[in-house]
């Protein structure tokens, strides 16, 4: 299975490169992937034209498979209702037929708050993601989410993660998620995490950058033995950024129930 995740867009100032982000497309375009999953902040301030921009360039994608979420800037000046007019639902469960792998389940959910940066994905949210992950066993399973679970190192003093991480990483460890594909933090990073892979990918196309890190977007090869996520700069350059296994491995164990950490509400969907 071939993802492309792209995250960070940010339309709407001076920083933002449409230069990169045509690149972008047109080098996905180019690799024909199963899912092109692109983890939010289109914008900069949640404006209605700022989405319009975002979505010209995304509607180029040539996937079958294309998820949108919203980020925390995009739900700037309630721009959700925005959002929703161009990309439909915030929260959304699909099932993507891949080459080697049958089917994969991609659950996508929008973890901002109004007007804040940090993020939640709400306990309100618990058993969506339960039913739609458990007993799944045709392929992989992916969340999409904007917010990072996990702290991402080169970013500086960590304020705005997501908010309730230690339960969703308690849930995803006990429905044994094969990856989280987020962005938010603007720097690609991989960590794997009691067999959790989490997916970090930078921003495609701002100069909203930090330290030597540059605009990027991630490829990721979801083999049927190992994964491979490779780094790539738009209209130039590539490097691997990460490998592991297609199997989880995982060398510690968790005894009590999930429920003895989290409870889920009855509200959901
Ligand atoms: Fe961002
Ligand atoms: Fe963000």
């Amino acid at each position: 299975m071939r993802i492309v995740q792209l995250s960070d867009i940010h339309t709407g100032t001076t920083l933002f490169r449409p230069d990169f982000l045509e690149a972008a497309i047109e080098e996905t375009n180019a690799l024909a992937p199963d899912l092109v999953a692109v983890a939010g902040d289109l914008t900069t301030s949640g404006y209605r034209w700022e989405f319009e921009e975002a979505k010209g360039y995304l509607d180029r994608i040539e996937c079958e498979n294309v998820v949108v979420i919203m980020g925390n800037h995009d739900a700037k000046n309630v721009g959700y209702v925005h959002f929703e007019d161009f990309f439909g639902p915030r929260m959304r469960s699909m099932i993507v037929p891949t080459r080697e792998h049958g089917e994969a389940k991609v659950v996508a959910l929008d973890s901002s708050k109004p007007d804040l940066a940090e993020g939640e994905i709400g306990r309100e949210h618990y058993a969506w993601i339960d039913s739609e992950f458990r007993g799944w066993d045709r392929g992989p399973k992916i969340l999409v989410v904007h917010h990072h679970i996990l702290a991402v190192p080169g970013t500086g003093r960590d304020r705005n993660n997501l908010r309730d991480s230690g339960d969703i990483m308690a849930i995803l460890r006990e429905l044994q998620v094969d990856m989280v594909l987020a962005g938010h933090r603007h720097v690609p990073y991989v960590w794997s995490v009691s067999g959790v892979r989490i997916i970090h990918s930078g921003t495609v196309s701002s100069m909203r950058v930090r330290g030597m890190i540059e605009p990027s977007y991630n490829v990721i090869e979801f083999g049927t033995d190992k994964v491979e996520v490779t780094l790539r700069q738009p209209g130039g350059g590539q490097e691997p950024l990460a490998r592991f296994s297609r199997q989880a491995t995982t060398t510690s164990e968790i005894y009590p129930e999930l429920s003895r950490f989290v409870r889920y509400d009855e509200t959901s969907g």
